[in-house]
């Protein structure tokens, strides 16, 4: 079983009462915590430029998107970075994507900007986790 530390903070009595309204989704205030600790520092991993994985999320026009074919340009170039594609066709014009990813942090910016502002492109959005070797 994980091994596990108690720790005893001090806080202002105002910050504590504010913070335990808003974490009302979590079964307790220890894991609230560990959800905020952790997504700290998934974003410093993502600041340090470490291994990480994210997902990106495209709506794009495919008769666009085929015409400049930047779209499928730019995933061919990146290669063993990209895990997985799911792709489904929202309509007769319209195609959304995810694309898994997985490799330095800004390599994995830079893919996700130059997808998300090919031609085409509706909307995209990337979002950004951790391999979590740390996290358990
Ligand atoms: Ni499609």
């Amino acid at each position: 079983m994980e091994k596990l530390a108690r720790v005893g903070i001090t806080l202002p009595v105002k910050l504590l009462n504010r913070f335990d309204d808003e974490i009302t989704a979590y079964a307790n205030r220890s894991d609230a915590i560990r959800h905020l600790m952790r997504d700290y520092l998934v974003e410093r991993q993502w600041e340090g430029n470490e291994t990480v994985v994210g997902t990106i999320t495209l709506v794009y026009d495919h008769h666009q998107t085929e015409q400049h074919g930047s779209l499928t340009d730019f995933q061919h170039r990146a290669g063993e970075m990209i895990l997985s594609t799911l792709h489904i066709h929202l309509n007769r014009d319209l195609c959304l994507e995810t694309i898994v990813i997985r490799g330095q942090a800004s390599k994995v910016l830079q893919l996700s900007e130059q997808l998300i502002a090919s031609r085409g492109v509706v909307h995209g959005r990337l979002s950004a986790t951790t391999l979590g070797d740390w996290a358990a």
